[in-house]
């Protein structure tokens, strides 16, 4: 019998009425098929099977404070006892927004969804208006949800069918996109300014936005190079083009001001989500009052029935609360940090190699020949069948770990948990 034999039927029973069996496409690649949980904890969460793991993966990035932490659980339970939704305003989302544009050093006006997707979707559909121009500059690898207008250049079979450096071609994450999908944006390899300035330079006519995602956590986890973003800061005032950080993954984990205040250099319109509630629904478009004006006068239309209901507010509120009085985010990059040097250490010993790359809180690991990866190109060399052997083991050993290579921190992570997980890679690592 399969050590997940529970997860396994209950896996069969959900493909009879859930479409693959999953609700997001991210959850579908767990091996060797999707796992159930029944709770989480602090650190921990356990399948339905009875194993309780070191979780690694924190629902893709939003638990920065753990599993049910009680302070959130505890607001959330008190605002929900006061009514869930009012389709109105209430006081606390007033507070949190006032919170929030203390924190972010772009966020001048703010509005709430649920969902990073949708924030960034609203941020190109504001530069649009503001401009007047129709397309937007994005990069190779990045992701920005999965919506039709950046559902492109997510993931490539190889790199010959990116096409050349210069000109690369757009390609469909998935089917079923509009047939002019592509005609939106310029899509580039990322971290190349010299390339950036001469598209941006050529084509600043019809580009309303450049959209980026400060560190490239979603491949590789690759760090900004030195210049880049302040690069694209002077670029984008020279030649009135909107500058939109999607800080979806980096907010609230590389500063309370996410990595605009971080590497010090703010962009127009900034969009975030995860870490902010905790695993409630909430993400924000925050902006320089210019390129918010249009959805403050109600020329731009960002709408939704379920946009901050109270438990979201609370929760982020919470999160706040304990991320700043706790101050958590040096602990969070120290144990990342010596994680991070733990599994290279490890790996090199076990004759495995492994390049890491990333900020602590948030880090890439993967198995590739080059000494470093420097854009979504360079990621292509991951040898995903061996990184996915090292996944399965590690769960085998009840550590859980994103598929894709992605680790995340929170501040529920300890020392001696840090310690047992760099013992159990090396065991794995040893026998690959
Ligand atoms: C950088 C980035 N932007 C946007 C999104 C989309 O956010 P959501 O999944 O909340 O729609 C994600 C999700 O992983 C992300 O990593």
């Amino acid at each position: 019998m399969s050590r997940y034999e529970q997860s396994r039927l209950l896996y069969e029973r959900a493909c009879r009425v859930l479409a693959g069996g999953v609700s997001s496409e991210f959850r579908r690649y767990s091996v060797p098929h999707p796992l159930f949980y029944s709770t989480g904890n602090g650190s921990h969460i356990c399948d339905v099977d009875g194993h309780e793991y070191l979780d690694f993966t924190l629902s893709q990035g939003p638990l920065i404070l753990g599993h049910s932490h009680p302070a959130v659980l505890a607001e959330v339970a008190r605002a929900s006892s006061a009514g869930q939704l009012f389709a109105g305003q209430h006081l606390a989302e007033l507070e949190l927004a006032e919170e929030l544009a203390s924190l972010i050093p772009c966020a001048e006006l703010m509005r709430f969804s649920l969902s990073g997707s949708e924030a960034d979707h609203a941020a190109l559909r504001v530069a649009r208006a503001v401009t007047g121009r129709p397309r937007f500059l994005r990069f190779e690898g990045h992701y920005h949800g999965w919506f039709d207008n950046v559902a492109l250049s997510i993931s490539a079979p190889r790199v010959e069918a990116m096409g050349p450096r210069d000109a690369p071609h757009a390609i469909a994450w998935t089917q079923g996109l509009p047939a002019n999908h592509g005609e939106q944006c310029l899509i580039l390899p990322w971290n190349d300014l010299d390339l950036a300035e001469r598209v941006l330079r050529r084509q600043a006519h019809e580009i309303a936005a450049v959209i980026t995602e400060p560190v490239m956590c979603n491949n590789g986890c690759i760090p900004p190079a030195p210049g880049f973003l302040v690069g694209l800061r002077h670029l984008c005032d020279e030649l009135d083009i909107a500058l939109i950080f999607d800080e979806v993954i980096t907010g609230f984990r590389l500063g309370l001001g996410g990595a605009q205040q971080r590497f010090g250099v703010t962009p127009d319109l900034a969009v975030f989500g995860k870490a902010l509630a905790s695993g409630y629904p909430l993400s924000v478009l925050a902006g320089r009052r210019r390129w918010m004006q249009p959805i403050a006068e109600g020329t731009v239309i960002h709408a939704g029935t379920m946009n901050s209901g109270q438990p979201s507010i609370a929760a982020a509120q919470a999160t706040l609360r304990v991320l700043r009085e706790q101050n958590v985010l040096p602990r969070l990059e120290e144990l990342g940090l010596g994680l991070m040097h733990g599994l290279k250490d490890a790996s090199h010993r076990a004759g495995c190699p492994m390049v890491i790359q990333g900020l602590g809180p948030m880090f890439h690991a993967g198995f590739t020949p080059l000494a470093q990866v420097c854009d979504f190109r360079d990621t292509l060399t991951f040898d995903k069948p061996k990184y996915a052997a090292f996944v399965a083991g590690m769960q085998d050993r009840n550590i859980r770990l994103i598929g894709r290579g992605l680790w995340y921190i929170s501040a529920a992570h300890t020392p001696a948990e840090i310690e047992h997980c760099v013992a159990t890679a090396y065991d794995v690592l040893k026998n690959l």
